[in-house]
């Protein structure tokens, strides 16, 4: 039997001999990925650093580093370090700008027979809104996703996305400047993530994708000096997994937007649970540093899981018993 065969998506090893496989296609809000199955920004590069290590083509998506108006360093090292479940990085946003992006990567990245979203920041509403606008007419790029967990420099350095008055400020500029899918992609540093994913709806986000990291600090006590050159770092891996899973439910029950499940996946069945809690879709992020292969083995697993339970991957969605 050809990849293909019977199966929208074609990415479907599952169920040999089997005559129809349930789809794996799914429409989150305009952007059609042919399997929920995305990578997670800044865990997969710009997608083409991956092409020796799996199929890219077999992903329903793939999410680039975050993209700013110039090129940023980033940090100085050491910038990540494995934690219990998980790992704290403090990468610094480091990425080669959004015209570097356009011109280098993108054109290659577009002969993959995947979905490209571009994850962007910035330090002002302006900054994400010139990026949004670089990429509007930028062929190749499916949507954009907007990191809001980023220090707005007007405000103090206040993330945008605590606050759910400036997470909607940056939101309604770019969802002006772009007609492309925008996906809003939440911090879980608020104490009410349902407000946060209103105000974003209100806004006029397409799509909400959850959660970002979890600020951390790991402490090497023979220095008496943290680990990370900054202090502090973004916690991810399976030790988020729960907490994740949580904001996607309380956010799947507070909006009517599809919503984008992160945090922790490592197999398949991290990815089904996020799809019970109610994701459209999910990304895999830390787990590509484990095993470069692992967002392949999740489209994998999920098609023998829907094989078995005889349902389509819109089924799955918010299939939560109570
Ligand atoms: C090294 C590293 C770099 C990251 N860079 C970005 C980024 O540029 N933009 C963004 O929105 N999220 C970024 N993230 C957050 C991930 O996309 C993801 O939301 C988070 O790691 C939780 O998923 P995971 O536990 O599967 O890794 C980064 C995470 C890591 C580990």
């Amino acid at each position: 039997m050809k990849k293909n065969d019977n199966n929208k998506t074609g990415n479907n090893k599952a169920g040999k001999g089997v005559t129809k496989l349930p789809s794996m296609a799914v429409n989150v809000a305009g952007l059609k990925l042919s399997n929920p199955v995305m990578t997670a920004s800044g865990t997969f590069g710009y997608g083409l650093e991956f092409a020796p290590y799996l199929d890219l083509s077999r992903l329903g998506g793939v999410v680039v580093k975050g993209l700013s108006p110039k090129p940023r360093p980033g940090n100085p090292g050491p910038r990540i370090v494995e934690t219990p479940c998980g790992m704290l990085n403090a990468i610094g946003l480091q990425n080669v700008g959004v015209d570097a992006f356009i011109e280098e990567k993108l054109p290659k990245l577009r002969k993959v027979k995947t979905r490209v979203i571009a994850n962007i920041f910035g330090e002002s509403v302006a900054d994400y809104v010139l990026v949004a606008k670089k990429l509007d007419g930028a062929r190749g790029v499916h949507a954009v996703e907007i990191n809001i967990s980023c220090p707005n420099v007007k405000k103090g350095g206040m993330s945008f996305g605590v606050n759910p008055k400036e997470a909607a400020r940056v939101v309604r500029a770019v969802r002006k400047a772009t007609a492309l899918p925008v996906i809003t992609k939440l911090s879980p540093n608020v104490s009410d993530i349902a407000e946060m994913a209103r105000a974003v709806e209100e806004a006029g986000s397409d799509v909400i994708s959850l959660i970002n990291t979890i600020p951390g600090m790991v402490i090497d006590i023979e220095k008496r000096m943290p680990v990370i050159a900054r202090g502090i770092g973004g916690l991810s891996g399976p030790a988020i997994r729960p907490i994740a899973v949580r904001m996607v439910n309380e956010v799947y029950n507070a909006v009517s937007l599809p919503v984008i499940g992160i945090g922790g996946i490592m197999n398949a069945s991290d990815a089904i649970e996020f799809m019970i809690a109610g994701a459209s879709a999910v990304q895999v992020g830390t787990a590509s540093f484990v095993d470069p292969q692992a967002a392949e083995k999740v489209v994998d697993g999920i098609a023998d899981y829907l094989v078995r339970h005889k349902m389509s991957a819109k089924k799955l969605t918010g299939s939560l018993q109570k």
